[in-house]
């Protein structure tokens, strides 16, 4: 009977023990990040055709490429956020995301242009961050790569804003 109920403890462990090694994922729910990503305009930059009269509404942020030239910093265009493996997130777990968004850090270091409001987005709450995750995370996964980043004194092949400081 004690052997039993050791095994059956043992097999309990186990099974926790899988469980704790699932990479974690957003729990969050994604309407309500629907709700977040629409407020913090995330699609005005992200989706492709954002800035002209038509936006692809079929590819929500899929990526733009249509960039915006910082003097002196470069030029740089909004990414693909959906989950594709090789062009978008699909690669990068939720921390990452969350921190790049929250600090402008992307998992290899560089800090993204200013231009993405990750100033604004630090005061992201953790609950309202997994929300907007499992949206991201939701999306229709689309293969997109968009041109850049460029240093400031390259030519993109694509169109961009500039943002003109005169002397
Ligand atoms: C005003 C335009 C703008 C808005 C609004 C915006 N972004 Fe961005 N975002 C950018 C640009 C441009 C980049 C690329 C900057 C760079 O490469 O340095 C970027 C980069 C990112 C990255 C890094 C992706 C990568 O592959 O490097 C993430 C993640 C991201 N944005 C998420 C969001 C989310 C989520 C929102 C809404 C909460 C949002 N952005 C709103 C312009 C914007």
């Amino acid at each position: 009977m004690k052997r039993s109920i050791l095994v059956c403890r043992l097999a309990l462990a186990g099974l926790f023990a899988v469980v704790a090694t699932v990479p974690a994922r957003a729990e969050g729910n994604p309407e309500r990040g629907a709700y977040f990503a629409a407020i913090s305009d995330c699609g005005g930059c992200h989706t492709p055709g954002a800035m002209t009269p038509e936006p692809d509404k079929t590819r929500p942020m899929a990526g733009n490429d249509i960039g915006f030239a910082l003097p002196g910093l470069g030029i740089f265009y909004p990414p693909n956020l959906t989950s594709d493996m090789a062009t978008g997130l699909g690669g990068w777990s939720d921390d990452e995301i969350a921190h790049a968004i929250r600090t402008g850090e992307r998992p290899d270091g560089r800090i993204l242009a200013p231009i993405m409001p990750w100033h604004a987005y630090a005061a992201y709450t953790d609950a309202d961050m997994a929300d907007l995750i499992a949206y991201l995370r939701s999306l229709p996964v689309v293969e997109h790569q968009v041109p850049g980043p460029f240093g400031p004194d390259e030519t993109p092949p694509a169109p961009y804003m500039a943002f003109v400081f005169p002397e």
